[in-house]
């Protein structure tokens, strides 16, 4: 898979994406990830790639020549499967959607910043608008960071243990069960007896128990 994300700040990109399992499905060539710095396709002298907006109001827009620029550039060396734009008024994201998307072969994922982007690259050049949740951040890039994070783990042999990303809270619709490692005792705070046991029917079973009341406690709209 490979994920294009477009940004006007691709410093705030970078140490997320060169660290532990996006290093490593990068290293391992499971998924190519290029961030693309907005302010090279700009042609003026200060590489001016927002401006204020028509009839007035707070912030500033991204303007949509350098960003058309890009993504034409893009799209002139292979085909794209959908170009996503992160944007708080998008469509929320969830797990389905990050299985859906983690099948793709290219993505491009375009990151707001300010107060927005130009109207006109909304409706000319993106596919797809993303929202990770109702509040608003800064800009698009944590977001773009968030979906290439639960896309890229789904790619088989990014997470060692096979069966890692399928048993995560979500994938069946139940949040996961609570997990332990050693100590057995730490600090009176024990283990619990099943655990411990090897009988893999009864952890099984526990698992299935402790999901399911911990998905009725936190989250009943999932059952
Ligand atoms: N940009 C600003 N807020 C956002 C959000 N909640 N989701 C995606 N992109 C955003």
């Amino acid at each position: 898979m490979r994920i294009d994300i477009i940004s006007g700040v691709p410093q705030l990109l970078k140490y997320p994406l060169s660290e532990s399992i996006l290093k490593r499905a990068q290293q391992k060539q499971l998924a190519e990830i290029i961030v693309h710095d907005l302010r090279t396709f700009a042609h003026d002298k200060h590489k001016i790639i927002d401006l204020p907006p028509y009839g007035g109001g707070a912030g500033m827009i991204l303007k949509p020549e350098p960003i058309f620029e890009c993504v034409e550039k893009l799209q002139s060396e292979r085909s794209y499967d959908e170009i996503i734009y992160v944007t708080a008024d998008g469509e929320r994201f969830d797990q389905k959607m990050a299985n859906t998307l983690s099948l793709k072969k290219n993505l491009i994922i375009l990151c707001g910043h300010y107060k927005g982007i130009d109207q006109r690259v909304r409706e000319a050049l993106i596919t797809k608008e993303i929202s990770i949740g109702d509040y608003v951040l800064t800009g698009g890039e944590l977001a773009a960071m968030v979906i290439t994070d639960a896309l890229v783990r789904l790619i088989p042999g990014v997470i060692g243990d096979g069966e890692s990303a399928l048993t995560d809270s979500f994938q069946d619709g139940l949040l996961d069960a609570p997990s332990y490692t050693r100590p057995e005792d730490f600090r009176g705070m024990k283990v619990p007896e099943v655990l411990l046991g090897g009988n893999h029917k009864e952890v099984s079973k526990w698992k299935d128990q402790q999901r399911r009341s911990k998905t009725g406690e936190r989250r009943k709209d999932m059952l």
